[in-house]
């Protein structure tokens, strides 16, 4: 880490480094990264998706799957505080980070969102060239000692220097949709977050581009921790460790929120899950 990084006020614990014990009785011990309890997000004081509780585990890939709707996004978007950017919203309940309030007082939204970095479903690189999108979130934290080093890091990590590493100067949007998506991944890695966010990362790609994206999603998480929301459920299965199923429900007065049904270990809820309606939803009865 450069002298410029430890020179920012760090309101959040660092994460502890150790890492996934074994208890010696059979289960491993998987450190929490978060642990939600109660969450509630509301828009304009209407629920969109109300009573969650789930423990996000280190070093693992978790997926949130359910119907157009039923609030992934906007439930993601509580990891990295992204939905105190919507006047509308309100974001109620608990989100710990490593045993801290994400939403206490003095904690910094900036900082959590250079711990916990977002790529959304439409590539959205700027309109400036390779080396200067990946360097955009270092530039602005003030992490500017070894930039091309840093640059050229997570652009390897995205496993995307290869194709670039001769045209760094050349503009992003010159790049196809699958290495803008790529590109972006480096642009969250290249502040160094602890864990990434995935909102419908594949969604706009065609097959082979997605499949480089699944490929990596596997890499990174020996580094990091993900969260991903796809509506592909073969995705879901191939990709993640945890799958958390959320629903729509209807409220006393008819009113739609999304709640969450079942979050379990993936092929548990692929081939043997508890309730009925995520047993509909991954048959493809509903949905
Ligand atoms: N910025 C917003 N303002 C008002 N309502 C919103 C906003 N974003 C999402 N919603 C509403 O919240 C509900 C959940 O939406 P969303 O989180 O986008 O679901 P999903 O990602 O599962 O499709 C929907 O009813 C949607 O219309
Ligand atoms: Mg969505």
């Amino acid at each position: 880490m450069s002298s410029d990084t430890e020179a920012t006020p760090v309101r959040l614990a660092s994460p502890s480094t150790l890492d996934q014990r074994d208890t010696g009785a059979g289960a491993p011990f998987r450190e929490s990264v978060f642990d939600v309890s109660d969450a509630t997000v509301t828009y304009d004081g209407s629920p969109a998706v109300q009573g969650v509780s789930l423990e996000i585990h280190r070093n693992q890939i978790t997926a949130i799957i359910g119907p157009s709707g039923c609030g992934k996004s906007t439930f993601i978007r509580c990891f990295n505080r992204l939905n105190d950017l919507i006047p509308s919203a309100r974001v109620l309940g608990r989100f710990m980070y490593h045993g801290e309030d994400l939403y206490g007082a003095g904690v910094d939204p900036v900082e959590v969102r250079k711990r916990v970095g977002m790529v959304f479903q439409k590539p959205n690189p700027f309109p400036k060239s390779i080396y200067d999108n990946v360097a955009f979130g270092a530039r602005v934290l003030g992490m500017k000692e070894n930039l091309d080093a840093r640059v050229e890091r997570a652009l390897e990590q995205a496993a995307l220097w290869d194709e670039v590493k001769d045209r760094l100067k050349k503009g992003a949007l010159s790049l196809s949709g699958g290495q803008q998506q790529r590109l972006c991944i480096a642009r969250a890695l290249a502040t160094e977050p602890e864990v990434i966010l995935m909102d419908e990362p594949a969604s706009a790609l065609d097959p082979i581009a997605t499949t480089r994206i699944e490929d990596l999603m596997h890499e990174l998480k020996r580094e990091y921790t993900i969260l991903i929301v796809t509506h592909n459920m073969q995705q879901a299965a191939r990709v993640a460790d945890m799958t958390a199923f959320f629903s729509v429900e209807r409220g006393a007065e008819g009113q739609r929120h999304g709640i969450l049904v079942e979050y379990d270990r993936t092929d548990k809820i692929f081939t043997q899950p508890a309730d009925k309606r995520t047993e509909d939803y991954v048959t493809g009865r509903f949905g």
